[in-house]
């Protein structure tokens, strides 16, 4: 046990070759866009859609919200599924909360980075690929998810030896960076 190493990547991350990647997911576990669209088919929408996850993982998802997750998952908790055809054992799906002025959630941030972290134990996964979560549709604002997130990394005692934030764009880029100096 012990704390991760930290690397930034740009890029897609269901490009990502990792043990575990990680999902921003939609509390219905049933797809979504961004980071979700990327690697689940939406549920809803028929037809060729962009996910390189291919149907193996909403299969899982279908089946976790058939048995233990029947209401979904919670804002700031995790579980894990196949990865179906990504380039890794496992997606590790949590669900960011959406960012409020009038309430602070930092916590609720923070525990999908510790949540994902003790499911990537639990499965015995050493590199695990993160996005931004909640820094997207969820509307957090980059910087302060950067902070969060490299600051939750960095107290973790875990197994995990390499957490890679995977950006998709240059200011989220520029954001962990100044994070990590
Ligand atoms: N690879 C890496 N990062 C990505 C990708 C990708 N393929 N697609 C988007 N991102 C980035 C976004 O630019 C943002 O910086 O990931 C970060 C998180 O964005 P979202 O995917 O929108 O996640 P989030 O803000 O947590 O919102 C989740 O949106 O898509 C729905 O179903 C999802 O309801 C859930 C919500």
């Amino acid at each position: 046990m012990g704390t991760p190493e930290i690397v930034l990547v740009r890029g897609d991350i269901t490009d990502q070759h990792a043990d575990a990647i990680v999902n921003a997911a939609n509390s219905s576990l049933l797809g979504g866009g961004g980071v979700d669209g990327a690697i689940l088919p939406h549920s809803l929408r028929r037809g060729r859609c962009p996910q390189r996850g291919g149907p193996e993982i909403l299969a899982a998802c279908r089946a976790l919200r058939a048995s233990h997750y029947g209401k979904g998952l919670a804002p700031g908790r995790a579980v894990a599924t196949t990865a179906g055809r990504l380039h890794a054992e496992h997606v590790i799906h949590t669900v960011g909360p959406v960012f409020s002025r009038e309430e602070d959630r930092s916590e609720l941030l923070a525990s999908c980075y510790r949540e994902s972290l003790r499911v990537a134990d639990e499965v015995g996964a050493r590199t695990v690929a993160f996005p931004a979560i909640s820094a997207g549709i969820y509307g957090w604002p980059m910087d302060d998810a950067a902070r969060i997130a490299v600051e939750t990394v960095r107290a973790a005692d875990t197994d995990v030896e390499e957490v890679r934030f995977v950006l998709f764009d240059e200011a989220a880029h520029a954001a962990f960076a100044a994070q990590t100096g």
